[in-house]
């Protein structure tokens, strides 16, 4: 009687070990029929009181052997099926189609003009030196010839710090002639890119924060003649070599002689347009000579060294050199307008 019982339990064990589920369906019978609420198994168990004390043992150890082949092989089974369903069927993908395009942005307008500028002053030797944008009324103001009365503040008024009349943020990056002249000895060729602000209504033609670059020479016997050749050199690499230059009179309270100068229109090859406002002429930068009393009071004797200086607004530059009509585009970060210059750097 007991033989037969073992053998029952054998033959189920043998059941499980030969059984081969293969679908999903098949799967889940398997599992009913071996784990579920009214599983082969549970009722084996019940067989334990037709079983002699003595192979008790041995019996109840066989019917958890099956219990847990059952339980091994739904298991195995389902960790199966899951990798199947994760498996990719390479053969519906057609590996030789082109991928999803990726969305390159492009630099801004202000940043390649930039970086034509820098490109073509260090090739003649200008370093590019940076500096801070808030800056204290003596580097803005007061070291660059232009002392707490002089009227020449007025034409520069920017925004001061919370309750400080001394921390502003700097006008002009002429600032930079100063910090720079006060720590390091000529000769001196550096270019100064970097943000500047005024306290101006924004419109189409100005704004309240915009770019600079300055430019700044100082060595023994450094010319007007010197400045004249740099400036015609950078307007001929900037606008084409056929670019003539045009320097006014002008006033800087940091410069003297100074001047104003315009490049020859390269829109309309000066002939006349709504750029260059039918004269012919593009106004780009001021320049001038470095007033000795701002190489004195950055610790340059002015006896034994001059220099000359330039300073030019960069969103002026992109707006003629992309014939942007609005100042105001180039900060509004709007993806339609900046995605034009994705092939012009
Ligand atoms: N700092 C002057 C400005 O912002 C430009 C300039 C720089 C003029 C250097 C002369 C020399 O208008």
């Amino acid at each position: 009687m007991s033989a037969e019982i073992f053998d029952k339990v054998k033959s189920v064990l043998a059941e499980i070990e030969t059984s081969n589920p293969q679908s999903p369906e098949e799967v889940e019978q398997f599992r009913i029929t071996y784990l579920g609420s009214k599983n082969k198994i549970k009722p084996l168990f019940g067989e334990i009181r037709h079983i002699p004390n003595e192979q008790k043992k041995e019996f109840g150890q066989l019917v958890n052997t099956v219990k847990q082949a059952a339980e091994d092989k739904f298991q195995a089974l389902k960790s199966a099926s899951e990798a199947a369903q994760d498996q990719v069927d390479l053969g519906s993908i057609d590996l030789t189609a082109p991928g999803e395009p990726i969305n390159i942005g492009s630099r801004h307008p202000v940043s390649i003009t930039l970086n034509k500028i820098i490109d073509i002053f260090t090739r003649i030797g200008f370093n590019v030196a940076e500096d801070r944008e808030i800056e204290d009324d003596w580097h803005n103001f007061t070291a660059m010839n232009t002392p707490e009365d002089h009227p020449a503040r007025d034409m520069q008024d920017t925004f001061y710090l919370k309750d400080s009349t001394e921390m502003l943020l700097r006008t002009h990056t002429s600032s930079v002639q100063a910090r720079w002249m006060t720590k390091n000895k000529p000769p001196i060729r550096i270019i100064a890119p970097g943000r500047v602000y005024r306290n101006e209504t924004i419109s189409a033609r100005s704004h309240c924060q915009f770019h600079q670059v300055e430019g700044l020479y100082v060595d023994k016997n450094v010319s007007f003649a010197d400045m004249k050749q740099t400036l015609l050199y950078f307007a001929q690499e900037m606008y084409g070599a056929e670019t003539k230059i045009r320097l006014r009179p002008s006033f800087f309270p940091f410069t003297e002689p100074s001047a104003e100068m315009d490049v020859s229109c390269f829109i309309c090859d000066a002939k006349g347009c709504s750029v260059c406002k039918y004269t012919g002429w593009v106004e780009i930068l001021g320049c001038g000579m470095i007033d000795p009393e701002v190489l004195k009071n950055c610790g340059i004797d002015p006896d034994e060294y001059t220099g000359f200086a330039f300073g030019m607004g960069i969103e002026r530059q992109a707006m003629m050199l992309y014939q942007i009509n609005d100042i105001r585009l180039l900060f509004e970060n709007d993806v339609r307008f900046l995605n034009q210059f994705k092939s012009a750097w």
